[in-house]
């Protein structure tokens, strides 16, 4: 057996120090001198090689870098009241009713007519029945055809791993980041380039105001998956229904799966499409991921679902819904059952209109932002089926946009280009927050920008 090895590294440490006398006599006015002092120092390594996929991966995760931004702002600013309209997590507590329910499932847990091992991998059928009917009605999905997970960012990563590192992807431009870091991760990317911010392999479709958000796909070269997330992480756009069945014509008539993300689905009014089923034929080129996170505030409680239908199908005829469930089976046990039990209530009638009210109370969040900034001249878009809004600051860096606006009004957003390279002059703001800071973020950036 071969041992690990050891490596040798050199840190560098800069000391600030007395310059050697010559005499001994002391000096006071002495000027202190950097001396540089160099350490090796070794560590084991192992044999193992690292993941190429994962040394492709750009450094930094988006959020955690806009973390360290923030720290270093209250450092310099320790008396700063932030408001945080940057990373897309909810903050309004999670009605009674659905609540109960899971004190009343634990509680079950430690009684023995009540405790529950391990459940079906695909979910509780209970809770499959209740998401098919209420989520998709009249698009003839079935109980069956839903997995239920923890969650759909887990689910995106599950794809990736059923789909393998041979097929090729577009993605929309900007994007959730998910999509892209999954498909390096399980290989599916070529090496960045760093000029155009780019991975190779991938097809990143530009989706912005000048094209209604909706890519041109007579330009779209064919791949073999296309990820497409509608209301949009990060623009609120909803796709209409015509552009939808744009969509699923060009998956049809190019033979390739839609990965649709339809999590922000609960935040749409105006009649555009909830799910990509609602569009004929859907279910011969589509799986959909959605999630309970923002639609219930199961961000840190986890449950989500997939749809897999028995109609899609691989080009030799293989169901993929066979191969999603070894999947699930194999890499994933069943979600908790107290998130599920969580997830039953939501669907209630009282648990629903609960979440509705909480759903428009961010809206309105969201009405208040977008007003704020079109009185500021800005072009702002999403906002109105989404809890999102994309503004636009023409010829900037989204970048200095992001750190203009935290200096001067001490408000979090996320810079646009952390979705993409279409997402340069564009900042990511969250209607999430509690109403009272919504509306003091409002008139800051009324009277500082
Ligand atoms: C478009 C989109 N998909 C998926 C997720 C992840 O959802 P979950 O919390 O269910 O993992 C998010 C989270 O922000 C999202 O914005």
């Amino acid at each position: 057996m071969k041992a690990g090895g050891l490596s040798w590294w050199i840190r560098c440490f800069v000391c600030f120090q007395e310059p050697p006398r010559k005499n001994s006599a002391a000096n006071p006015q002495t000027e202190m001198v950097p001396v540089v002092y160099l350490v090796t120092q070794s560590i084991h390594c192992s044999n193992v090689p690292r993941n190429v996929n994962l040394e492709k991966l750009r450094s930094g995760y988006l959020f955690p870098e806009i973390s360290r931004h923030e720290t270093e702002h209250l450092q310099k600013n320790p008396d700063a009241r932030l408001i945080r309209l940057g990373i897309g997590d909810t903050t309004q507590p999670i009605p009674d009713t659905i609540t109960q329910a899971m004190a009343e499932h634990v509680r079950g847990l430690s009684t023995i007519q009540g405790y529950r091992g391990y459940g079906a991998e695909q979910g509780n059928m209970e809770l499959r029945k209740a998401i098919a009917g209420k989520f998709y009605q009249d698009m003839g999905i079935k109980a069956n055809e839903i997995f239920v997970s923890d969650g759909a960012q887990c689910d995106i990563s599950r794809l990736q791993l059923l789909l393998g590192p041979n097929v090729t992807v577009a993605v929309q431009d900007p994007s959730f980041p998910a999509y892209i870091d999954s498909s390096v991760i399980v290989g599916q990317a070529g090496e960045l380039e760093e000029k155009t911010g780019k991975y190779r392999n991938i097809i990143y479709m530009n989706c912005g105001p000048e094209n209604n958000f909706f890519p041109d796909v007579s330009t779209i070269p064919r791949t073999d998956v296309i990820f497409f997330c509608s209301p949009n992480n990060p623009t609120g756009h909803a796709a209409s229904r015509e552009q939808l069945k744009q969509l699923v014509e060009f998956a049809k008539a190019n033979g390739l799966i839609i990965v649709y993300d339809s999590a922000y689905a609960t935040y749409i009014r105006d009649g555009s499409p909830r799910s990509i089923f609602e569009i004929p034929g859907a279910q011969e080129v589509a799986i959909e991921v959605s999630s309970f996170s923002k639609f219930a505030g199961f961000t840190g409680v986890r449950l989500g679902w997939t749809v897999v239908p028995e109609d899609l199908r691989y080009s030799n005829g293989f169901p993929v819904i066979k191969d999603f469930n070894r999947i699930v089976c194999t890499c994933f046990n069943g979600a908790s059952n107290i998130a599920q039990a969580g997830g039953l209530a939501c669907l209630s009638t009282d648990g629903y209109q609960a979440l509705r009210n909480v759903i428009d109370y961010y809206m309105e969040n969201a009405k208040i932002l977008v007003d704020g900034f079109e009185s500021l001249g800005l072009k702002v878009y999403g906002g109105k089926n989404a809890p999102y809004m994309w503004v636009h600051f023409p010829g900037l860096s989204s970048w200095n946009v992001f750190s203009e606006i935290l200096k001067k009004t001490n408000i979090v957003t996320v810079p646009g280009r952390g979705f993409g390279p279409a997402g340069e002059e564009y900042i990511r703001i969250s209607a999430f927050g509690p109403r009272q800071q919504i509306l003091e973020a409002s008139r800051r950036l009324k009277f500082y920008l």
